[in-house]
């Protein structure tokens, strides 16, 4: 039976992922470390909280002591590092817990995991420490082109600067004590359990309320969005079968511009669910500073190294996924009821 450490896995792509292994697999077991910031919401794995092989543990990356004391209580072969400050926007207005988290955190980890799997001639068999990185390392891209994985890093917020400065300390861990690691770079998620303080999650909640949907700038920059449970297949594909030490993109060749995300959730939600949802919604507002303009990946690395695809198309994922904020309305009223109220308000009173 192996022995998975999710971090941040009450965030929205680690409590999916949980979801997908112990749907796919029977005889695993995950510890889930995360500690439960703003971001962190346990509501996201009350389905499977009573489930044996499942274990949470609330616990800061930064924290030495707790990881050790994880990693001799348990027998973890592998790593799998979502805990993160996620929000560009959150970064550029305090950006220290960034270095902290994204950066600190991630070497805390990556040296615990190393200590307790170092022997005499290397690490002990079968053993893995995965990043879960982004696309936004890369920077921003002009009107042609994409993302691989020999693109050179080039990120311009401070969230993506420290996510960055993680993948090189990853890659250090690499090159000087040969640990087995891998980085993945994904685009843009959607699907459920995603915080509202991000674009779909956000178009959704807003409409439902009919508040202003804030555009940054003119609406034109490009995101490449990938279902969630895709992202978590790709991840669960390279724990497995990619080789140490490599990296790999993960995205769908889903361009869209965010002006085009907010129409297709405007028009979905004025057609079956309230007619007085519309475009007059709409607000234009002031960018955001350094705004990447455009993310695309290319993916043909993973595809054709690992057989990795894509199984959701935008048009299917993006009614899934409108449908499950439209059936979790206590989830939604549950995240509204917190601080993100207050951050709503602070981040968009002068916009
Ligand atoms: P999220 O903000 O929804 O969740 C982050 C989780 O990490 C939360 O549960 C939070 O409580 C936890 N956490 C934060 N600081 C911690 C710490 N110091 N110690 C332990 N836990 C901590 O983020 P997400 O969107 O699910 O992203 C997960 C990972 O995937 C991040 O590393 C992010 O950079 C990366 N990523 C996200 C996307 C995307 O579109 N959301 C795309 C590519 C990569
Ligand atoms: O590309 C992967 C990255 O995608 C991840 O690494 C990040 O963790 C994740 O947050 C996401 O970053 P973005 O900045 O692309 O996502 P966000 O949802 O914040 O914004 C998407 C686009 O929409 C971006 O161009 C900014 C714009 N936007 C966002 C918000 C919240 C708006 O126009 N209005 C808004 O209110």
């Amino acid at each position: 039976m192996k022995t998975y450490l999710v971090t941040g896995g009450a965030g929205f792509i680690g409590s999916n992922f949980i979801h997908y292994m112990l749907k796919k697999y029977s005889d695993i077991k995950i510890i889930n470390y995360d500690k439960l910031t703003y971001a962190g919401n346990l509501e996201n794995l009350k389905s499977i909280s009573k489930n044996p092989n499942y274990i949470f543990i609330q616990g800061d990356i930064c924290n030495r002591k707790k990881l050790q004391q994880l990693f001799q209580k348990y027998d973890i072969d592998y790593v799998i590092n979502f805990a993160a400050e996620s929000h560009v926007d959150r970064s550029i207005r305090d950006p220290e817990v960034f270095v902290k988290t994204n950066v600190l955190g991630t070497v805390a980890l990556l040296d615990t995991a190393k200590n307790a799997w170092i022997v005499q001639n290397g690490f002990k068999q079968g053993k893995k420490y995965l990043q879960v990185s982004t696309d936004e390392v890369y920077g921003s891209l002009g009107s042609e082109g994409y993302f691989t994985e020999k693109t050179p890093l080039d990120s311009h917020s401070p969230y993506s600067s420290s996510k960055a400065s993680a993948d090189l300390m990853v890659k250090a861990y690499f090159d000087t004590y040969k640990m087995p690691v891998n980085i993945t770079r994904c685009s843009n998620n959607y699907g459920p359990y995603q915080f509202l303080e991000k674009l779909i999650p956000l178009v959704i909640n807003n409409c439902l309320n009919k508040m202003h949907i804030p555009v940054y700038g003119d609406g034109l920059n490009i995101r490449d969005w990938l279902y969630v449970e895709d992202h978590c297949k790709a991840i669960d594909m390279v724990i497995h079968s990619g080789p140490c030490g490599e990296v790999y993109n993960i995205g769908g060749h889903n361009e869209r511009t965010n002006i085009q995300i907010v129409k297709t959730i405007i028009s979905y939600i004025h057609d079956n669910v309230d007619s007085s949802v519309g475009e007059r919604l709409i607000k234009y507002v002031e960018d955001r500073k350094g705004h990447d303009r455009r993310y695309g990946i290319d993916p043909t690395k993973i595809k054709d190294k690992l057989g990795w695809y894509p199984e959701t198309k935008f048009e299917d994922g993006i009614v899934k996924t409108i449908k499950w904020y439209l059936g979790n309305k206590d989830w939604m009223n549950n995240v509204t009821s917190g601080d993100y109220k207050k951050y709503y308000e602070k981040m968009y009173k002068d916009k």
